[in-house]
């Protein structure tokens, strides 16, 4: 079975992008705990009652709620899984390796970028509401605008956190939890790096070396 891969990055940093193709060339299995939980927040289950206001400050829902939600969408011994989102700090690294790694093989992954050029690729985001499609105004817009160039559908939304003071505390989160992480995955010879400001193409390319060698 292919490595269990652990994508760590800054918010708009490419994770989900990246995820998509991995699926689709790669045959990986994706999870991500932000469309898990945004998942619970439109159903308004209770879950996504509890988050919808922490997610919309773009500070991070409690470790133990992720992880059981996280639980219940993913068996790494019968596939490959793309973890994307989680883990967000030492504590979330450790309870994914104890709770569900275990001894499987498992790369980290890190989307290496200057904080400064995440901004405007989260503001200009769009997401297909139909079929989960990642766009930017600016960088790939859709053919038509409005339109789905996957789907055809005509639900392209704003994620409710792509706001600029939203954003702000998002990145400062990440600034502030990242680097035990990044230090445990290194000292235990997991972690690989990628240059996340190239473009999507070449990001993809530096990702497919890694994930084959
Ligand atoms: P989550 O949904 O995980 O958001 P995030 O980490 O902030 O990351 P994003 O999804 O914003 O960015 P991405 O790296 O996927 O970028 P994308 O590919 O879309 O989490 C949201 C919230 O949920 C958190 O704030 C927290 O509240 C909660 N949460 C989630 N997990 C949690 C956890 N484990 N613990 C606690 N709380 C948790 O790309 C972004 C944009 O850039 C797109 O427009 C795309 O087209 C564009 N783009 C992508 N690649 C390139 C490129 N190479 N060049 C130019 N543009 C590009
Ligand atoms: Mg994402």
């Amino acid at each position: 079975m292919k490595p269990q891969l652990i994508l760590l990055g800054a918010p708009g940093s490419g994770k989900g992008t990246q995820a998509a193709r991995l699926v689709s060339e790669l045959s990986y299995n994706h999870v991500s705990t932000g469309d898990l939980l945004r998942k619970e927040i439109s159903s308004g289950s209770d879950l996504g009652n509890k988050v919808q206001g922490i997610m919309n400050r773009g500070e991070l829902v409690d470790d133990n709620t992720v992880l059981e939600l996280l639980s219940s969408n993913c068996d790494v011994t019968s596939a490959a899984f793309i973890f994307d989102g989680f883990p967000r700090n030492i504590e979330q690294a450790k309870l994914l390796d104890e709770a569900l790694i275990k001894e499987n093989a498992s790369k980290a992954v890190y989307f290496d970028i200057d904080l400064d050029m995440l901004a405007q690729r989260l503001v200009n985001r769009r997401t297909c509401g139909d079929c989960g499609e990642i766009y930017n105004l600016i960088s790939k817009a859709p053919a038509k605008e409005g339109t789905c160039d996957k789907c055809g559908g005509t639900n392209l939304q704003q994620r409710k956190d792509d706001n600029e003071e939203t954003v702000k505390t998002r990145l400062d989160v990440f600034k502030n939890t990242i680097t035990p992480v990044l230090e445990y995955y290194e000292s235990q010879g997991r972690l690989a790096r990628l240059d996340a400001s190239a473009g999507a193409e070449e990001v993809f390319g530096q990702l497919e070396k890694t994930v084959k060698n």
